[in-house]
């Protein structure tokens, strides 16, 4: 009954993990997936979570219990402190929901079928261009048809800001459109404060429905508030607008496997609040039924008592620090070797990732002549870069757009 099945493409992030797996070159550099590596390149467990993990182990009550559907509350409660601020007016006034889900995936796949038989019927979905590839699965999956805004201008290796705002005021009324709440995978480039003001205005305008994806809190400037800004703008604003935030730990608390998150979804009024965290619970329990305990119970120690949590903020700044020392190594050895072309971008551009501007060929070209694995898009991430492959790297990115 499967004869007619059709190979799937691999994923074009995660896929080539596993063709960087398979390859037997001593020399090979894997820049595909945004996970990030000490400068030791090894996978690095923060210090403030491998405390955690210990005592816990040595916690002879600590059991393995189904978590609630909608998960810990006090990892609810937390997380959304973390995103929103503790004494944001939403959740004073109790209008924020928020779910204990899968990680950012998995969060943006619950959120999307809550919005896709909840929100208008035939809405379309507003994705940046380019955007992290996994939109384009996610959206259409639980029913919502994507349609891309402008974002990114190749030529300028910035954002289209005018590009933006004129596609959001173009499209249909009401549309659900996906924001990235700071550190856009894969551009590094985010619009600044006023421009932000700018997009809330249109949004509000046209009705539209703000989903921010908030993958990389911490990343982008080293502090979790100045990264939850745009959010907390959007949030704050009056009279009340319909939104929603998909929250991830994978990246800043280094738990990628444990698959921790949260979706809030921020209502206009307390008293929808219930029926929609019951109609929450109906998608989750029907996917996943709940969701897994460890990593949560990792994260609310570190929100809840302030000193693991200044311990996992500094943290966090060494990460992105050691990211930035890469940034600048990287356009250092690229002027030195005389890489035609303007590398600027790779100093200035925000979060894990590099958005190059080596086309496909040239990419296929550094993995099939140096073992260099990155996305087609010419997206590197630096967090996987190390000081001793930055000229092995500098010098095969100089080869490919000779070549
Ligand atoms: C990435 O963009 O590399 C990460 O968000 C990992 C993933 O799941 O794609």
């Amino acid at each position: 009954v499967f004869a007619s099945v059709p190979e799937a493409p691999q994923d074009p992030i995660l896929g080539l993990n596993e063709l960087f797996r398979e390859d037997p070159s001593p020399h090979k550099v894997n820049l595909g997936v945004g996970a990030y590596r000490t400068d030791e390149n090894r996978p690095y467990v923060l210090g403030v979570v491998k405390r955690i993990e210990q005592e816990m182990a040595a916690d002879t009550a600590t059991v393995h219990e189904y978590l609630p559907i909608e998960g810990w509350p006090e990892f609810r409660r937390l997380s959304a402190h973390l995103v929103f601020g503790a004494d944001a007016p939403a959740l004073r006034e109790e209008r924020v929901v928020t779910l204990q889900s899968l990680s950012g995936t998995g969060s943006l796949r619950v959120v999307a079928e809550f919005l896709a038989h909840f929100y208008r019927p035939g809405t379309v979905c507003c994705i940046p261009q380019p955007t992290w590839g996994n939109h384009k699965n996610i959206f259409p999956r639980a029913g919502l048809p994507v349609r891309e805004y402008r974002y990114y201008d190749d030529a300028n290796r910035g954002l289209d800001y005018d590009g933006m705002v004129e596609d959001l005021e173009a499209a249909p009324t009401g549309s659900i459109v996906v924001l990235h709440a700071c550190a856009h995978n894969p551009t590094g480039a985010d619009p600044d404060m006023q421009q932000w003001q700018g997009v809330l205005e249109v949004v509000r305008r046209r009705r539209h429905f703000p989903l921010f994806d908030c993958a990389y809190q911490g990343f982008a400037s080293g502090s979790f508030e100045r990264d939850a800004a745009a959010i907390r703008l959007f949030a704050a604003a009056t009279p009340p607008l319909e939104m929603a935030v998909t929250q991830s730990f994978a990246k800043n608390m280094g738990l990628y496997g444990e698959r921790v998150g949260a979706l809030h979804v921020v209502c206009a009024e307390a008293a929808v609040t219930r029926a929609v965290m019951s109609q929450l619970k109906q998608v989750a329990r029907a996917m996943y039924s709940s969701p897994p305990g460890h990593g949560a119970a990792i994260v609310t120690r570190v929100l809840r008592d302030p000193a693991l949590f200044a311990e996992w903020e500094t943290e966090v700044q060494v990460m992105s620090g050691r990211i930035m020392r890469m940034r600048r190594e990287l356009h250092q050895a690229l002027q030195e070797n005389g890489t035609p072309g303007n590398w600027g971008h790779v100093l200035t551009q925000i979060g894990m990732f590099s958005f190059t501007g080596l086309s496909a060929s040239q990419c296929l070209y550094l993995r099939e002549r140096y073992y260099i694995y990155m996305t087609s898009n010419g997206r590197i991430s630096m967090a996987g870069l190390t000081s001793d492959k930055v000229r092995y790297l500098a010098d095969a990115m100089k080869d490919a757009v000779l070549h």
